[in-house]
Parts: structure tokens; sequence; C-alpha cells
């Protein structure tokens, strides 16, 4: 009898611990900050399409979990060997019965959650049309995202910062870097997926193909994504922020973006072209993409870079341009961002592009104080 109490005892203290356990680790989201990847928080439709979706399968799934648990614990506990008990256990060949019951019933559950399982893929895959939709075609870089908005008037060239109109449906057409034939060609093409959590699912972006995907917000906000499909060194560094204004600001961000505020020869001389090369890579014009790195004409106006790794400051940027590989992984990169520092370039002459490239990239300059004089 003691020997009973004392496993019974251990029992119940095995699942506190594994309750107390299950329920703290879910609540790491609401006492830290939001890092804003949180697909149970959805801010646009199509992303709260899947959490109505996910939320009934859950609840499914409790319930069959637990009436599996308990039941096992039941038959655990109630037919155990009593102390002193001696006794065979009965032997059973089969059970037709219970052997299709336990087949049918979940055969039945799934083809029943496989109804609204379709039903929402076949809607989050057709193609959303209207005069409101805003067409952007989005390149996965190793390791960033160009973004080359593709409707009539607008044809801004961005990365790492998509920018979209609320309540308007944004179609995205998910490609790798252009193919290596003819030359010029560029390699670096690997699997990536684009992933907002807040704003819609994942989808894999593979080259030589064109994928599909939309996104909505409801309203504006920033809503950070990231690269889900494992890319190579930098991947967890590939990550994105989805910015969305109100139509009226969205449409001042286009028109900034489209301005050439300062001429390319200009800019291309203000970064040392001459001895760097920076525009063999780069662009410095509107609405025309680099060859293989990001458009540097709004570069200023932008909050972060270099996959939404590091927020764009004075510091930041001059130690990028300085030693790019040193401050984000590259590997055997085919093409990448050089390590100037290793080709003569002084910290000095990294500050000094940095500090042009703050001033003259940004469509109202705000040069920082560090720049005073350089
Ligand atoms: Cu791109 Cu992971």
């Amino acid at each position: 009898m003691l020997d009973r109490t004392h496993r019974f005892r251990r029992a119940g203290t095995a699942a506190v611990i594994a309750i107390a356990v299950v329920m703290l680790a879910s609540c790491g989201d609401s006492t830290g900050p939001s890092n804003k990847q949180n697909a149970l928080r959805p801010a646009g439709k199509y992303s709260r399409q899947i959490l109505h979706l996910t939320e009934p399968f859950f609840w499914i799934a409790v319930v069959i979990g637990l009436g599996v648990i308990g039941g096992t614990f039941f038959v655990a506990l109630r037919f155990r060997e009593k102390p002193g008990e001696e006794r065979a256990v009965k032997q059973v060949h089969g059970n037709t019965i219970l052997e299709i019951s336990w087949t049918v019933i979940p055969a039945v559950i799934l083809a029943i959650m496989a109804v609204p399982t379709v039903a929402t893929i076949f809607s989050l895959a057709k193609k959303p049309t209207g005069p409101n939709v805003v067409n952007v075609t989005v390149t996965a870089r190793q390791w960033w995202w160009q973004f080359t908005y593709t409707d009539p008037g607008n044809g801004v060239e961005t990365a790492n910062e998509l920018h979209i109109p609320v309540g308007q449906p944004i179609s995205l057409t998910l490609q790798g870097p252009p193919e290596c034939s003819p030359a010029p060609c560029y390699l670096n093409g690997v699997i990536h997926s684009f992933w907002v959590p807040e704003l819609n699912g994942k989808k894999d972006v593979v080259p030589g193909r064109k994928q599909f995907l939309k996104l909505e917000a409801d309203k504006p906000g920033i809503y950070q994504g990231q690269c889900a499909e494992y890319c190579g060194l930098s991947h967890a560094d590939m990550r994105l922020r989805v910015i969305a204004q109100t139509p009226a600001d969205y449409q001042a961000w286009v028109r900034s973006q489209l301005a050439q505020k300062v001429s390319e020869t200009a800019l291309k001389a203000g970064v040392d072209n001459a001895t760097w090369g920076c525009a063999t890579c780069h662009s410095f014009k509107s609405a025309v993409a680099g060859a293989v790195a990001p458009n540097l004409t709004h570069l200023a106006d932008r909050t972060a870079f270099a996959g939404d790794k590091y927020l764009l400051n004075f510091d930041n940027l001059w130690k990028w341009v300085y030693d790019a590989p040193g401050r984000k992984p590259m590997g055997n990169l085919y093409q990448h961002m050089p390590a100037f520092n290793q080709l003569s370039m002084s910290q000095a002459e990294a500050q000094k592009i940095a500090c042009f490239l703050l001033t003259n990239t940004a469509t109202n300059p705000n040069p920082p104080s560090e720049c005073a004089g350089k």
C-alpha cells in the first residue's frame, strides 16, 4: 500500500513538472519585446486566413491528444498488476472491429480537415486582381532581398525594405538571381524562402522559377521577415522588413524613390568609384537595378542594410564599407562585397564614403554629427 502511494506521488510530481514546462514555454512572447515575427498575431487578411485554419485544428489535436494520453494512463493504472497478484496476460490475436475503427476514424477526421485546408490553399494561391494591386518582383540574393516595383509609373528599385500601402493586395513574383548564360552572368543562386509571418505564410524562392505570393497589411506598421530556407553562411542574417504605410504616404515614398536627387555621376564620384569600383555591382541611378548589389541611390532613406542585419547609421555604415566580410560572414561566395581594408582603403576613406552616402542618398538629409567636416 505504501509503495502504491509513493508511486502515485512520483507520477504526480512528474506531471506537475511537465505541465509547468509547457506553460512556461508559452510565456516568452508576452514578456519580451516582440520581434514582429508572430504568425499567431496576424496583421493582414492572408495571415488571418491561415490562423483561422490553424485554430480549430489545434483544438481538435488537443482533444485527440488528451484522449489518447488519458486513455493510456487509465489503462496503465486500472489494469496494472497488483502486489501479490500472479496472472498471465490474456493472449489476443487481432480484433477486426477495433482495427477497422482505428483506421476509419482518423481517415474521416483527416478527410474533414482536408476540406478547409484545400480551400485555404486555393484561396491563398489566387492572384489578386483590380486597380489596387501593387506588383513587385522579389529577387532573393545571397544574402539580401531585391525589390523591383513593376507597375506602370512605378519602377522603384530597392533592397531589404518593402514599402506597401495598407489595405491593398501586394502581388509578389519571387525569383532567383539572373541565370548564368549568356554572359554577363551571376551566380549565387540558391533556394531561399520569403516569410513575413504577420502578413502571410512562407514561399520558397527557387532559382529558374517564378513563384507567387501575396501580402496585405491592415494598418501602418513595420512587419519583419526572415529567409526561412537555409541558404548558406549568412542565412540567419537574410532578413527584411515590410513597411506598411497609408496610401498617401506610400505614394509620397514612391515619388521620392523615383526622383534622382543627386546625379548618378556625382554619386559615383562621391564614393570614389574610379578607385573602388562601387558601380560595378551597385546602381546609383534611381529605378535601375545594380548588377549584383543593392541600388544605393536612396540608401539613406532606409532604416537598415546588409539584409536588415545593421541599422543604418554612421558607425555601422563606415565599418561595413571598410570590411563587409568581417561584419557579415561571406565564406567563399562567388561574388560579394570585398574587404576593402585589405585593398588599401583607410578608415578615414571608409568614413568619408559613409558620410557622403548618408548625406547624399537621403531624401531629407540629416547628416550625423560625426560627419561634420568630412
Ligand atoms: Cu536566404 Cu536563407
